[in-house]
């Protein structure tokens, strides 16, 4: 098996990356954020936007996150409805990162994404991938870049599906994502000490694609997998 392990940041490429990785070396990609995206949506739908344990004890049960394939593109189903659009918006990556503070959602996710890498040669993204849900991973990277690049990346994302923000509020939603997703008590995201960490603030995302690509190959190559 091949499993590659990619975390970072929001708004890191991360996603374009794991694509891009994917295409070149004939793997599956597995977006892990999508599935706590599709949680959040669930919750909004019955108008909670603020989470305790006693919500999540109430709910976490009710509700089914599959994740199906049609080739390449992963679909992403709410309780077998296709949510894979709805749930791309800043706000869902907000609801999300405040699940995540919650092992009951992570351990959901969690399990999905493990029995995925047991079936597939794959890479997976994340936030928890390089250190927990693919501590074994052949190849790690740690995607960043800075808080003002990856906001107008996703302002410019926002504004290409016609969703209206301004770069004020993006940003303001990242920083308090970023805080979140690496001081949580549970499954926070870490720089671990195997991850190669590519700063990607002055790269496109095609540079960024090509450099990891280069340095998995040398990484797949020594360890006799391809
Ligand atoms: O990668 P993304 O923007 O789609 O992720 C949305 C949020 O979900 C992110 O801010 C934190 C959380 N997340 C996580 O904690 N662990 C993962 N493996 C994936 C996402």
């Amino acid at each position: 098996m091949i499993n590659i392990a990619i975390d970072g940041y929001a708004g890191s490429g991360k996603g374009e990356l794991s694509k891009g990785l994917a295409k070149k070396l004939n793997l599956k990609h597995l977006d892990t954020g999508a599935i706590l995206r599709a949680m959040g949506l669930y919750f909004a739908r019955l108008n909670i936007e603020d989470f305790t344990q006693a919500i999540i004890d109430k709910y976490i049960k009710t509700f089914e996150v599959k994740v199906v394939f049609e080739g390449d593109k992963q679909i992403t189903l709410l309780n077998r409805e296709d949510v894979s659009k709805e749930i791309r918006s800043e706000k869902m990556g907000g609801l999300a990162s405040k699940l995540a503070i919650y092992p009951e959602a992570m351990e959901k996710m969690n399990n999905i994404s493990r029995e995925f890498a047991e079936n597939f040669d794959c890479v997976i993204d994340g936030r928890n991938i390089t250190s927990e849900v693919l501590p074994n991973a052949d190849v790690k990277f740690f995607l960043d870049a800075s808080v003002e690049c990856r906001a107008n990346r996703r302002l410019q994302d926002d504004y290409n599906r016609g969703v209206q923000t301004t770069y004020a509020e993006v940003l303001e939603s990242l920083k308090k994502r970023d805080y979140r997703d690496t001081h949580r008590e549970f499954s926070r995201m870490i720089v671990t000490h195997d991850s190669i960490v590519v700063d990607n603030t002055n790269m496109t995302i095609a540079q960024t694609i090509e450099h990891c690509y280069n340095l998995a190959v040398e990484k797949l190559k020594e360890l006799g997998k391809i």
